[in-house]
């Protein structure tokens, strides 16, 4: 027997209406993003967010980054996980989809401990003090930097902090021999690289398109 369940649209559906939290302010910001047209895909899904603030609260999770905010759904669901002194870097390029999440930022009353820095993610990653540290990084942005966003962004990874990719299945192109369009090159590349690399730990789920979460080991656990 399959060790996995197939996902059917009723299956989601019952899924989704077994999680305890339902916060109105995502669900609005969700309908807002809807609205957008077409691009809307590029949303957490509603379940993909919860997992994310449970996380980050039980991974005790203080200063995160996320790079690839858009319109602040996956943003605003790990900063729900922090606790109130806890900071979240937020790297997007677009000013556009992050007026959206600003906004949301605000009414959900913890802008205080969100910052959101515009423009090409690796130039941001690449302004941050040397001493800057994070113990949680969301990576969902442009996927041929993928592997860059991995390299550069392990040195700034707390030892025990996670590293989480999101699309790591590519909507299951990354096993299209067929395929060979840059996009999944580079997310096959990601994932063989985060599988490869012993500084890390790591697990790739099944979770909407595909999460790997990649904990970075401490020096004692390293030969
Ligand atoms: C899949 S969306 C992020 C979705 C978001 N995590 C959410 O749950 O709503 C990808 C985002 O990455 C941003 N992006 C793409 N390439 C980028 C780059 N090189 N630097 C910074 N942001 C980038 C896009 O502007 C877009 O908002």
């Amino acid at each position: 027997m399959a060790k996995f369940t197939t996902m059917t649209s009723d299956l989601y559906a019952y899924m989704a209406g077994h999680r305890s939290d339902r916060d109105p302010l995502l669900a609005e910001l969700a309908e807002e993003t809807k609205s957008l047209g077409p691009i809307s895909m590029m949303q957490v899904a509603p379940d993909q967010g919860a997992f994310l603030t449970l996380l980050a609260r039980i991974s005790g999770v203080r200063n995160a980054i996320e790079i690839g905010t858009f319109t602040g759904y996956s943003a605003l669901c790990i900063a729900r996980g922090l606790p109130q002194d806890g900071t979240l870097l937020c790297c997007d390029s677009s000013e556009e989809w992050t007026a959206v999440a600003r906004k949301y930022f605000e009414r959900s009353g913890l802008s205080g401990r969100i910052e959101l820095r515009l423009g090409p993610a690796l130039e941001t990653l690449d302004t941050l003090d040397e001493s800057e540290q994070f113990d949680l990084a969301f990576i969902d942005a442009d996927k041929t930097n993928y592997s860059h966003y991995f390299d550069g962004l392990l040195a700034r990874i707390r030892p025990n902090g996670l590293m989480l990719f999101d699309n790591v299945l590519w909507g299951g192109s990354v096993i299209d021999v067929t395929n060979t369009q840059d996009g999944t090159k580079a997310i096959r590349a990601l994932n063989d690289k985060v599988r490869d690399d012993p500084r890390v730990e790591s697990v790739m789920l099944g979770v909407s398109d595909g999460l790997t979460i990649a904990r970075k080991r401490r020096v004692e656990e390293l030969d």
